[in-house]
């Protein structure tokens, strides 16, 4: 079958869905955790229909899988009373217990959460299109992004738990919370970049407020219980609804001491004007990327073109880290991207569950008419689609579209397209892929593709200055989370990784004392009888 043709019969009937995956759909949620307790919602809901529509005998639609509460600004401010009572000006429970405590909550927490793996895995995949392997990808690396900040946190807890002298002043120095965090994450990694921001913001000591993307707000429900049971009211308390009208006034009460968002800039410029006293909010946020690759010639064109295809098009383009534009050195294009478009003809496509699968239908309503606009906004200025049947759409499907030559006036030259579109121009003079990163707005990462050493390094010095990870002969990438995830300029505020987030969440604080008999015997009391949890030489093995 021709790969048109195929395309034209991507969806399937509702008979052709393999049982097991249809089950709890539709999910009608309407639950949401707020001071210790599931509530139950009984006003207005939002209806959840899958990136995966269904065919019958007059085409096809949209799959409804659900609903979740669209709460109001009254549920979001109790949310907030919870989390700020809770946290208690530091007095709280929460922020006052002893790191291992902490911990062994949020061990019972991952104990709990892998009971429902299945659940939020499928959740994962009706609701943004993820591949289910890639779903069950994201939920494995979740908990072992867990499981290592837990580590992690042992760790930064062991260097903690000795004194310092010096200058004849003995001090013991920690990590302590900062507050009330509200944490929202990206339809993209719904689960594991909200967890991200999430568990190092509870394992400090915070208190937090999370509400959950718009697409990816089901697979919360078979969490609520396990959050609700694990730890203290208030601690945690998870909202639903639309952002623009509950979160302004929750910024606006000048509460929120931290704001993890992974999202837009736009939105992180709004929220972050709400609040009045700007000095008392740290915001911790992902933002937008267009990371170029720059293909020299001498890389070897089937690496590149491999790393270019997972770069490109790994979950569809919607990934921050993806590659948005390619430069490829002007004596090599051609031979490139007979190579690239060939691999993209040759890539699987179809339904999230189909075995091998790698292009599945784009998450977002109506972005399939936003990425034609970018193709034919392209055409029209001289790019042509460089593979056959680039650009067929059928409904939320859109078959890979490469573009070729693409220039400064061209909307996907600077766009981020998060989807898959990919402009490729090709460069005489290395000065343009350069001169592109130094004007951009943003500043994440950066492909290069070669295989002289002097080449390379030349590039190197340079680039590490524009953005924050350079990498050689591969694809961009958040991973291994151990690394730190930033950005510069419009591409991220603070540093993510295991042990990076853990500081980013808390702020360093100290007790001092003179080095006097008394203050001695006061520490040597304090510390020998456990009397603070703070000033305190326990070791967690
Ligand atoms: O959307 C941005 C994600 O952080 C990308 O993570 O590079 O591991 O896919 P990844």
């Amino acid at each position: 079958m021709m790969l048109n043709e195929k395309i034209q019969k991507i969806f399937p009937r509702f008979a052709d869905i393999p049982e097991i995956l249809l089950k709890d759909i539709p999910c009608i949620q309407t639950g949401y955790l707020l001071n210790g307790e599931i509530h139950s919602w009984d006003g207005p809901r939002q209806e959840v229909f899958s990136p995966v529509w269904l065919a019958d005998d007059t085409g096809q639609a949209p799959f409804f899988i659900g609903e979740y509460p669209l709460l109001t600004e009254t549920e979001a401010f109790q949310a907030l009373d919870a989390a700020v009572d809770a946290y208690d000006h530091g007095r709280g429970m929460w922020p006052t217990l002893s790191v291992a405590e902490r911990i062994d909550h949020m061990e019972r927490f991952i104990f709990r959460m892998i009971e429902v793996k299945d659940r939020v895995v499928r959740f994962l995949m009706w609701e943004v299109g993820k591949s289910l392997q890639d779903s069950e990808k994201e939920f494995d690396r979740t908990i072992k992004y867990i499981n290592d900040t837990l580590e992690a946190l042992k760790d930064l807890d062991r260097i903690s738990s000795s004194f310092t002298i010096e200058e004849d002043i003995i001090g013991q120095i920690r990590r302590a919370p900062m507050g009330v965090v509200l944490c929202m994450g990206p339809f993209n990694y719904p689960l594991n970049e909200t967890f991200t921001t999430l568990i190092p913001a509870l394992v400090m000591g915070n208190t937090v407020i999370l509400k959950p993307p718009k697409h990816g707000a089901l697979l919360y429900a078979p969490l609520l219980a396990a959050f609700c049971d694990v730890f203290p009211k208030g601690v945690i308390n998870i909202i639903y609804g639309e952002g623009k009208k509950m979160i302004p006034p929750l910024m606006a009460t000048g509460k929120i001491n931290v704001l993890g968002l992974i999202g837009t800039s736009k939105t992180a410029n709004a929220l972050k004007k709400q609040h009045p006293n700007p000095n008392r909010l740290r915001c911790v946020l992902g933002l937008e990327a267009k990371n170029p690759a720059i293909v020299l010639k001498g890389a070897d064109l089937d690496l590149a073109v491999r790393e270019c295809v997972l770069g490109c098009l790994s979950f569809n383009g919607q990934r921050c880290t993806a590659l948005k534009i390619l430069f490829v050195e002007a004596s090599i294009a051609d031979a490139f991207l007979e190579r690239f478009a060939k691999a993209i003809n040759a890539l699987p496509f179809g339904m999230p569950w189909q075995e091998g699968v790698f292009v599945t239908p784009v998450a977002e309503k109506g972005k399939t008419d936003y990425l034609q606009e970018l193709v034919s906004d392209a055409i029209i200025k001289g790019a042509k689609v460089v593979n056959a049947d680039g650009a067929t759409t059928l409904g939320s499907f859109f078959f890979p579209a490469v573009l070729y030559p693409v220039h400064h006036q061209m909307r996907v030259y600077h766009e981020e397209q998060f989807g898959p579109v990919i402009p490729v121009l090709s460069f005489d003079s290395i000065s343009e892929p350069v001169e592109y990163m130094i004007n951009s707005s943003y500043g994440q990462q950066v492909s290069i593709f070669g295989s002289d050493p002097d080449q390379i390094a030349r590039l190197i010095d340079p680039l590490v200055n524009q953005v924050c990870r350079v990498n050689i002969n591969s694809q961009c990438q958040r991973g291994p989370d151990t690394f730190p995830f930033t950005g510069r300029k419009d591409s991220a505020e603070g540093t993510l990784s295991v042990s990076d987030a853990l500081r980013v969440f808390s702020i360093r604080t100290l007790v001092a004392a003179k080095k006097t008999g008394l203050n001695k015997q006061i520490i040597t009391d304090i510390v020998r009888d456990h009397k603070s949890k703070f000033l305190a030489t326990d070791f967690i093995l």
